[in-house]
């Protein structure tokens, strides 16, 4: 947890001053800079560092009284923001496995790419590599925190400045996703999981309101309230109003799934299945962490945010299979698994935010279905559209945010699955494309508002670290809708270069 230090203390990103020790990013088929070029000679000559992706060569330079870290890149066309990233992640890890914390860097124009989104990809590779979480244990892991000087071409660096900025806020709100999901349920509940949505993101300016149980049946959330049925702890409406653009009407609306613990309830989990289901509220996690990056950001968009957060537990009064239960919206649905409790609180939460918040579109983010992870395995989300022009544009934000989604399709036929005999639904379609019949149960609660729904039940959380992503949780989601609700039809990096 990063909670002692934030990453604004921990890492400084100036444009000026030289440093003892360099970081040479190297492209196989460029030139070296003249002053490392005789190094950079001996060390390709006899093969030790030829400037390939992923390699990496630290040496001391005893002149400067410092270390010289060469970084390689690939071939220079080839290079994308994800290698820029990557290489980041290892500069940083090698700095600080070398005991430095300061450096300076050249970056340089690559092909195809612009001075701001390569800054910020350098950045964000850079902090990447300062996550962990040791709140529980006794010995800290030592994070030492890193000064970097940048040197870019004269007159670019106002553009740069504010993507570095840009990049630690948002990285600050990944991280903030990150401890949510990390965090075991004993001590995330509903109720903590909206006073901390409360703590982050008041003091920016998003508008928190939170509702108990009796306000939630008010508002008629049956089938929200039968999942939350079988827990002590009261289950909360958390409800997040960002308004960056007073002069806009336009409203996107998010939907995050909030089950802080995922037992199964009396469709009980088997017990290896249940260890790590305190990681359900990941798309909870994600909502929230992204209101705080635009709100972090003063960015000109307005974003309401919903999440109905419960357990799903069992006691005597928890909800049975073969119930049947009733929904906002009106539709009855028969349970046929207690642990199809995710779409229940999601149905809910998104009839809300399309009736009463009128939001103009919205995207749900939950770790839904188990089906959706032997699908895509923890590689890609799942991504399902009703409207082809949203889910276009997630899929470029998602891809910018290098958090790749994959589309499954959401044929009428597929309707056909969820359909009750005994209620108007039922809450599984069984286990041949439950991922997709998942999908085609929120459908049913989305009317005619542009919806896409993500299924990050693979990615949100990792069975083992994965390049610059850690064991654990991800928060992925974060950069995705953020970088959403940036995208306008038009919208380019906004930097104003070519590429
Ligand atoms: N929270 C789980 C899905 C999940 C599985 C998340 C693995 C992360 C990792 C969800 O509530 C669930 O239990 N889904 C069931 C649905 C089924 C009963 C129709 C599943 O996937 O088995
Ligand atoms: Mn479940
Ligand atoms: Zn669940």
């Amino acid at each position: 947890m990063m909670a002692d230090k934030s990453l604004h203390e921990m890492f400084s990103f100036t444009l000026d001053m030289e440093k003892d020790n360099v970081v040479i990013p190297v492209c196989e088929d460029v030139a070296v800079e003249e002053a490392y070029r005789e190094e950079y000679a001996f060390l390709s000559e006899k093969g030790i560092f030829t400037g390939k992706s992923g390699e990496v060569y630290t040496t001391l330079d005893a002149a400067r009284k410092g270390v010289l870290i060469f970084i390689g890149l690939g071939k220079e066309k080839s290079v994308n923001l994800e290698q820029v990233r990557k290489a980041g992640f290892k500069a940083a890890q090698e700095l600080s496995s070398n005991k430095v914390a300061s450096a300076c860097m050249m970056i340089s124009k690559l092909s195809g790419l612009c001075y701001r989104e390569t800054t910020k990809a350098w950045v964000e590779g850079m902090l990447q590599s300062a996550y962990t979480f040791d709140k529980y244990l006794a010995k800290k892991k030592n994070h030492t925190g890193l000064e970097m000087s940048f040197f870019i071409k004269e007159g670019k660096e106002d553009k740069v400045k504010s993507a570095i900025a840009e990049t630690i806020n948002l990285m600050d709100a990944v991280f903030l996703a990150r401890d949510l999901v990390n965090e075991p349920a004993i001590s995330l509940t509903p109720g903590s999981l909206a006073v901390i949505a409360e703590k982050e993101l008041t003091s920016l300016g998003v508008e928190v309101e939170v509702l108990g149980r009796s306000s939630a049946a008010e508002l008629g959330m049956a089938a929200f309230l039968a999942v939350a049925k079988g827990s002590s702890e009261e289950p909360k409406v958390i409800i997040m109003r960002y308004k960056g653009d007073k002069e806009s009407q336009r409203l996107l609306g998010l939907v995050g799934k909030g089950v802080t613990y995922d037992s199964g309830g009396y469709s009980l989990k088997p017990k290896d299945s249940m260890v790590t289901m305190y990681d359900d509220m990941g798309g909870s996690a994600a909502v929230i962490g992204a209101m705080k990056a635009l709100a972090l950001n003063d960015v000109k968009r307005n974003v309401t945010a919903v999440v109905l957060a419960t357990e799903n537990m069992v006691n005597g009064e928890a909800y049975k299979p073969g119930d049947i239960i009733g929904s906002m919206a009106g539709k009855t649905i028969e349970i046929l698994s207690t642990d199809a409790e995710g779409r229940l609180t999601l149905a809910d939460a998104l009839h809300y935010i399309i009736t009463k918040e009128k939001v103009d579109e919205v995207v749900d983010i939950a770790t839904l279905t188990g089906a959706c992870v032997v699908a895509l395995g923890e590689q890609m989300s799942g991504a399902f559209a009703s409207d082809d022009e949203l889910m276009k544009r997630v899929k470029n934000a998602a891809e910018k945010s290098a958090e790749p989604t994959w589309q499954l399709p959401l044929n009428e036929e597929y309707r056909e699955l969820v359909k009750g005999t005994r209620s108007d639904l039922k809450n599984s379609g069984g286990r041949w494309g439950g991922a997709i019949s998942a999908a085609a149960f929120l459908r049913e609660f989305t009317g005619d508002t542009p919806w896409v729904h993500l299924d990050i039940a693979g990615t949100a959380y990792l069975t083992a670290g994965k390049g610059y992503l850690p064991k654990g949780a991800t928060g992925t989601g974060v950069k995705t809708l953020y970088n959403l609700a940036l995208e306008t039809p038009e919208s380019g990096c906004g930097c104003g270069e070519k590429n």
